[in-house]
This record gives C-alpha cells, structure tokens and sequence, in this order.
C-alpha cells in the first residue's frame, strides 16, 4: 500500500511498513468484529466498488481554483458582526481567495476553533506539524494555518481521489486551497497507516459509529475508529495534542471512549452552542497522552 503527497504541486509515493498494515489489519477488520445489517452490507459492497474505482484511476483534471467571492453579501447583521470580530483577530480575509459558501464554511470552522479555545482557557499552541485526519477536499486549510499557524501543515483523507460532477477531484481542489499556503499537503490514504510525529492532529468530525459511513458513501472496511485512534496516539509527541470536533454530544462521548482505550487523556472540553452556521452544536475537545 502507498500514499500520495501532493503539496505545491509535487507528488510522491510514501511507501507504508507492511508489518504494519498487517498487524493493523488483522486487529480490526471490522466486518469482521462487528456484525452489519445486510442492507448495511449492501450498501457498503456498493460504495466498495466506486471507492476502488476511483482509486484506481486516480483521476485528476488539474488544480481547481475557486473563484473569490470578494465581498460577503446578505449577511444578517449578527453574522457580519461575528465575522468582521474574526477578521479582526486573525487579521484574514477568506472571501479574498474563496467562493461565499466557501469562506463562510470556513469563518464557520474558525469560529468553532475561537469559542472553543477561549471557553477552556488552553494555551494555544503555534507553530510544529500540524496534522489534519479526514479532510475531504481540505477546503478548511486556510482555517486551520489560520489558527494554529504550522510550520508544516498535512491534510490526509482517505478518499481523496472522489470526483465530483465537474470531472475535478478531491485532490485537485486541495491543491487550490493549499496553493498559497507555506509548507501545506495533501495526502491520499488511510491515516491508520500514515507514521509520521506530530505537534498537533487535528480531526473535524471522525467517523465513531458506522452509519455516518454508509452516508458517505465510503466502504465499511474503512471504519476501524480503533486502528485510527491508536495510530493518533502513536503519532502525536509526547507534548503533542489531539483536536477532535464531534457532532453533538452522544458522538462525543462515544469518541471519547476510544481516546481513553489509547491512552489519550482529556484536557479540555466545550460544546459551541452558538455556532456561525445552523447546526448541532458542535463539541470541541483537546487530548493529550495520560500520565503514567
Ligand atoms: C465526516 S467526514 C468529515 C470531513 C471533513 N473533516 C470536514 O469537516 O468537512 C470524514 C472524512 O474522513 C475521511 N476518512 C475516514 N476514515 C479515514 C482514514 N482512516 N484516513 C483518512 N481519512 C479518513 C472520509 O473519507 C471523510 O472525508
């Protein structure tokens, strides 16, 4: 198995330690540790094709470059005041490089990653490898250079080959969101097995249950949250910390689960109950290894 690395246009293949995968895959094939529904299985024998698909052709059209919106139009009065405190504080102007739904999406994320902070009185931390689990099309790069701001900032998303109706990838457009970022990639592969240290991972919406899957269209033999998890703790430094986002309360506490059973330790904790855009409030909490 290997990994593709896009950053500033360059690609390169990581090879991972098949001793590695082996023991990973071996301790947690998860079809076969948990048993499905068949409309379950079904539907994740049909995701499985077009995820093998698209990994094979690994297909690409090129960078795609959002059109900048420029300027944040029909905003209610209580969202431009939030947004404007935002750009103040982090001196950013999304809109300047992303379509509206875009930069609002991620004046969204940003937000999460303010209140949350604030309301746990964490030191924030700057600078090291920060690195992202599950990043879609990372079009929240900006957001998390924003914050944190890294010396090396990693995306890593499993599906990254998906393509979208437009014949571009996920990839093609984490290209463009990483274009004018210093020292950000784009990973293609599966996180259980990516071995690299980290200051920070950070993990906006992990899959802790299996039906979130399936509505991803993804395969469920790509839900190991164990194998994850581990690789999380195995990676981050001893100083390192874990920022994960989960989807309300009951997600959480399952997520928080599997931290405790790799050694990770709560630091700190906030539900957002006021987030930007509508949703369930989102819950952001910060783990560290647990002292022996
Ligand atoms: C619920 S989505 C969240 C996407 C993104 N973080 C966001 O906030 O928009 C979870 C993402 O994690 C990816 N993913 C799931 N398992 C993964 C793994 N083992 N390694 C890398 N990416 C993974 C999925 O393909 C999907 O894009």
């Amino acid at each position: 198995m290997s990994i593709s690395v896009v950053g500033h246009n360059a690609v390169v293949e990581q090879p991972v330690n098949p001793q590695d995968r082996a023991r990973s895959l071996s301790a947690m094939s998860p079809e076969r540790a948990t048993s499905y529904s068949i409309r379950q299985r079904l539907a994740s024998r049909y995701h499985a094709f077009w995820f093998r698909l698209g990994q094979g052709l690994a297909w690409s059209r090129g960078i795609y470059r959002e059109r900048a919106s420029g300027q944040l139009d029909q905003l209610s009065g209580v969202v431009r005041e939030r947004i404007e405190r935002l750009q103040q504080r982090f001196d950013v102007r999304f809109e300047e490089s992303a379509r509206q739904l875009t930069a609002l999406k991620q004046y969204d994320y940003l937000d999460i990653l303010e209140q949350a902070w604030s309301g746990m009185r964490l030191p924030r931390s700057r600078g090291g490898v920060v690195q992202d689990i599950g990043s879609s099309n990372f079009w929240y790069a900006p957001v998390l250079h924003t914050f944190f701001r890294p010396a090396e900032l990693l995306g890593i998303e499993v599906e990254g080959h998906r393509i979208y109706l437009n014949g571009y990838s996920r990839l093609d457009y984490a290209q463009g969101y990483i274009h004018s970022l210093p020292n950000a990639q784009f990973i293609v592969g599966d996180y259980a097995y990516y071995e690299r240290p980290a200051d920070i991972v950070t993990a906006w919406y992990p899959f802790v249950t299996p039906d979130p899957v399936l509505a991803w269209r993804l395969p469920l033999s790509l839900f190991t949250p164990h194998a994850l998890f581990s690789r999380i703790a195995r990676n981050l430094q001893p100083h390192g910390r874990f920022v994960m986002i989960n989807q309300g309360r009951n997600e959480a506490t399952i997520a928080a689960s599997l931290c405790r059973k790799v050694g990770l330790a709560r630091q700190g904790s906030c539900e957002v109950t006021t987030p930007l855009r509508p949703r369930r409030p989102p819950v952001l909490s910060v783990w560290g290894h647990a002292q022996r």
